[in-house]
């Protein structure tokens, strides 16, 4: 059993999808590993530790035998189809959205392909979760960049120099990412502020040591995710944030509803109305964005408020996140190897769900049951 781990550094991504620690895994689960010379160079693990591990370094996959398992971080580019053998795996961040037609015709051509994303968010899956491990380090990440690009302090000093006060950082979306940002900001010693549209992250925001801003809330849906809220409630929402927002020295939004466009929770005037050196980071960005003006991959400023929307914020804890990443994988991984053969079952309650392509529809009896 061949398994593939590519060189997928680019500007915006220094992750790999597998680090060292995961290579030994994937050997003792029967595979032979090949990695593309400098896969882990900027995530901080360099070639000899791939190969300490078990693994051949190849400078490109296509030289070696086809791969029955490819893993990956970022999601898939046509030139991975010629390196997958006859029906081989691709598994990994697939962002099954953006690719259904790539991973359409690849799954007609026998191929199946995993999708991270897919991986139900159930306690049996917890350590596959890998849209949690890679939203704890975006959310940390985002405090550091707003923290460095903010010309403050986040403590509050007492020097002879005088008093300086804390910095008041707001959290807007209090999911993964935004818990794991009010845990950085507080550690910091900044004055955090957060609001949720999900009643019981209240609890979730004072037990961190934050403040709940009070703005409307409502019940999840049955997967536990937040609704889309209406033109109404998105009105009421704004206005109760007005004052929390204008007080901010740093916000962060991380507010997605799955499988729409993310929630507008600030319009430019709200933006007007902070004070200048204030900065957004806006991790919705690339889904629409939570702030009105924000642009992926750029920093836009509007009366001397930054507002940044990066895409590209779990890759820049590039150790951790690789190893949080390889961890979910192999434990994925893990479950179809069965002794010493790859089996993709899609009865199984967590490698099931996360199929994207090939799709199968059930026999005609089970699915007019
Ligand atoms: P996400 O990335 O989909 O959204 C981030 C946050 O934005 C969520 O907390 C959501 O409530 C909030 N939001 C959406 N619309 C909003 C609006 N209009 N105003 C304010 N906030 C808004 O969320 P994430 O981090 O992926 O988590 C989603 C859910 O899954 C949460 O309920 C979380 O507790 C749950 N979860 C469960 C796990 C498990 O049981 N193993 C593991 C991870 C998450």
């Amino acid at each position: 059993m061949q398994l593939g781990i590519r060189n997928e550094q680019s500007s915006r991504e220094s992750r790999v999808a597998a680090p060292p620690v995961s290579v030994s895994t994937f050997v003792e689960l029967g595979f032979d590993v090949s990695v593309e010379t400098g896969a882990g160079d900027a995530a901080g693990f360099p070639d000899e530790e791939f190969v300490d591990a078990g693994a051949t370094i190849v400078n490109d996959l296509s030289q070696g035998d086809a791969i029955d398992l490819l893993v990956r971080i970022s999601p898939p580019t046509e030139s991975d189809r010629s390196l997958i053998a006859p029906n081989g795996v691709i598994l990994g961040l697939v962002d099954p959205a953006a690719n259904e037609e790539l991973l359409t015709t690849w799954g007609d051509a026998g191929i199946t392909s995993i999708s991270m994303e897919m991986v139900p968010r159930t306690t049996l899956a917890q350590a596959m979760d890998a849209l949690s491990s890679q939203a704890t380090s975006a959310g940390y990440a985002a405090v550091l960049l707003g923290v460095t690009t903010l010309t403050k302090f986040m403590p509050m000093l007492v020097t002879a120099a005088g008093t300086i006060p804390p910095s008041n950082v707001l959290i807007l979306g209090v999911g993964v990412a935004g818990l794991q940002a009010i845990a950085t900001a507080k550690r910091l010693g900044a004055v955090v502020y957060a609001y949720d549209i999900r009643p019981e992250t209240k609890e979730q925001v004072e037990s961190l040591g934050g403040r709940f801003v009070e703005a409307p809330t409502q019940t999840m849906d049955e997967g536990g995710y937040a609704r889309a809220v209406d033109a109404e409630t998105e009105a009421e929402q704004k206005a109760a944030l007005a004052k929390a927002v204008a007080d901010a020295d740093l916000i962060i939004t991380t507010a997605q509803v799955p499988g729409r466009k993310a929630p507008r929770l600030i319009d430019a005037a709200m933006v007007e109305a902070m004070k200048p050196g204030s900065v957004i980071i806006d991790m919705a960005a690339s889904s629409g964005g939570n702030v009105e003006g924000s642009q992926p991959d750029t920093t836009v400023d509007v009366s001397g408020v930054h507002i940044m929307g990066p895409t590209d914020l779990a890759s820049r804890v590039a150790t951790d996140s690789s190893r949080m990443f390889g961890r979910n994988v192999t434990e994925l991984v893990k479950r179809m190897v069965v002794e010493g053969e790859m089996v993709v079952d899609p009865e199984d309650p967590v490698v099931g769900p996360a199929i994207v392509a090939p799709i199968t529809t059930p026999p005609q009896s089970e699915a007019t049951e």
